[in-house]
């Protein structure tokens, strides 16, 4: 078993390249499926979800390489429509394929991605989308079986929810679609924009991509390109976190401020001065720690729910009393009792959280029970007194490109050990 050993109150200093972003990666690597010829995505972050996606890819039928930081694909005759049910359990963001799927293929057989570490992870909106698009979507014993043998048309959807998720589903379904396809209330986070950015290289026609209204219209083939993956700007909102709890000061090379609009603000209002670039971040504690009087978590630009951990962590040590409202997920608090264990004061209701400052943080041995609560346990040890030792760390690895390496090239004492 693989952990995290963690000596604290160790001041971070220096500067970090931050990794491609996770959650446009996996959308992009899905969009790949749609392109004929040869797509070259650059800097792709290293992580277990981006190896499960390209072998996803290698299910369907497509040549899928990894090599550093670049994933290359060969989508010409895509000849599978079945993701194989050990990979959609492994990467519950798998469903984002079935867009791509149906809309290469014309039918797509996978198993309900189920649940994950932060609840019920239900899909209604994609295919309440999909079906609106002429697909036929049976669900049976946990099975998807999803086809569109006269192909998929254009459609006018309103989603409930601006889920990324769906308006990526959506936005893979219609690139090939015959006629016109309007999201509405679509989701606003810059990942989107990303996902259009690429599509619209291979030769789609997406427009809006990053408001709240998207207008894709079909065409008949796209054709594999040369992309760029966006930076990871929840890996960068972490970084800033490990920054604020060691009183430390780095600087976030490739980090967009465009892309952390609803974060920065809660960095000064904790005590760190944060400058911006063109081309990265500089964010340093220049005043001691206070507490953010109320952190709401929203879909983009609002305050972004995969930051709710991590920034939470710093706060643990923060003069003061804050509250963290979690709008987005029904249990994502659970980082909660491990930080507790660590000295942490913290009451949860629903989905509130009163994070009280302590003075003091303890290293203990806790468990990461989901992917940013891990990145929240390393946060918080960081700036314990004495060593941590910190399980589950295979969760983290789905998310940040080998966290402890960062960290320690800016002086952390961080080592992943094997017992
Ligand atoms: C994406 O998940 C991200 N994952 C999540 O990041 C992120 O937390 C989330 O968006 C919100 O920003 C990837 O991009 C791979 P949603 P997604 O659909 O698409 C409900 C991380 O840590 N909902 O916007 O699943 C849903 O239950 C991960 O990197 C429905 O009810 O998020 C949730 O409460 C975690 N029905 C809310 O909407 C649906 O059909 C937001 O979900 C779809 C969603």
């Amino acid at each position: 078993m693989q952990m995290f050993v963690v000596e604290g109150e160790k001041r971070l200093g220096g500067e970090i390249k931050v990794q491609g972003a996770k959650n446009s990666a996996l959308p992009l690597i899905a969009a790949a499926l749609l392109a004929k010829g040869e797509t070259v995505l650059h800097n792709c972050p290293r992580l277990s979800d981006v190896f499960a996606a390209c072998r996803i890819l290698g299910c369907l039928g497509c040549d899928c390489t990894v090599l550093g930081n670049t994933v290359t694909v060969r989508a010409d005759e895509p000849c599978g429509c079945c993701v194989p049910d050990e990979l959609m359990r492994e990467m519950r963001s798998s469903i984002v394929f079935l867009g791509a799927v149906l809309g290469r293929t014309g039918e797509c057989y996978l198993s309900f991605p189920g649940g994950c570490e932060l609840g019920p992870r239900p899909i209604d909106m994609h295919l309440s989308a999909l079906r609106k698009m002429g697909a036929d979507i049976s669900e049976r014993y946990g099975m998807l079986r999803c086809s569109s043998p006269g192909g998929l048309r254009g459609a006018d959807i309103q989603l409930p929810f601006p889920s990324v998720g769906a308006t990526e589903n959506t936005m893979l379904a219609a690139v090939l679609a015959e006629g016109t396809t309007v999201i509405k209330n679509a989701a606003r986070e810059p990942e989107i924009a990303d996902l259009a950015g690429f599509l619209n290289k291979c030769g789609a026609r997406i427009e809006g991509a990053g408001s709240d209204t998207v207008v894709i219209r079909g065409v008949k083939t796209l054709t594999g390109c040369e992309y760029s993956v966006m930076p990871d700007r929840i890996a960068a909102a972490t970084l800033m976190s490990a920054a604020a709890v060691t009183g430390g000061e780095l600087s976030l090379i490739g980090a967009r401020a465009s892309d952390l609009g609803a974060v920065i603000p809660v960095f000064e209002e904790m005590g760190c001065s944060v400058y911006t670039y063109s081309d990265r971040i500089y964010v340093c504690r220049s005043r001691p720690l206070c507490s953010v009087k109320m952190i709401r978590t929203m879909p983009f630009p609002g305050f972004p729910t995969d930051a709710q951990a991590p920034v939470m962590a710093a706060l643990t040590k923060a003069a003061g009393t804050g509250v963290i409202v979690e709008n987005i997920f029904e249990n994502r608090f659970r980082h909660v009792d491990e930080l507790v264990r660590m000295g942490a004061d913290i009451k949860t209701e629903g989905k509130v959280a009163v994070i009280n400052g302590v003075s003091r943080l303890y290293g203990a041995r806790t468990v990461a029970a989901d992917l940013r609560g891990g990145a929240a346990l390393v946060t918080a040890a960081l700036a314990a007194e004495g060593v941590s030792e910190i399980e589950g760390i295979r969760f983290i690895d789905r998310g940040y490109e080998s966290l402890e390496k960062q960290l320690a090239s800016v002086g952390a004492d961080i080592k992943r050990v094997t017992k």
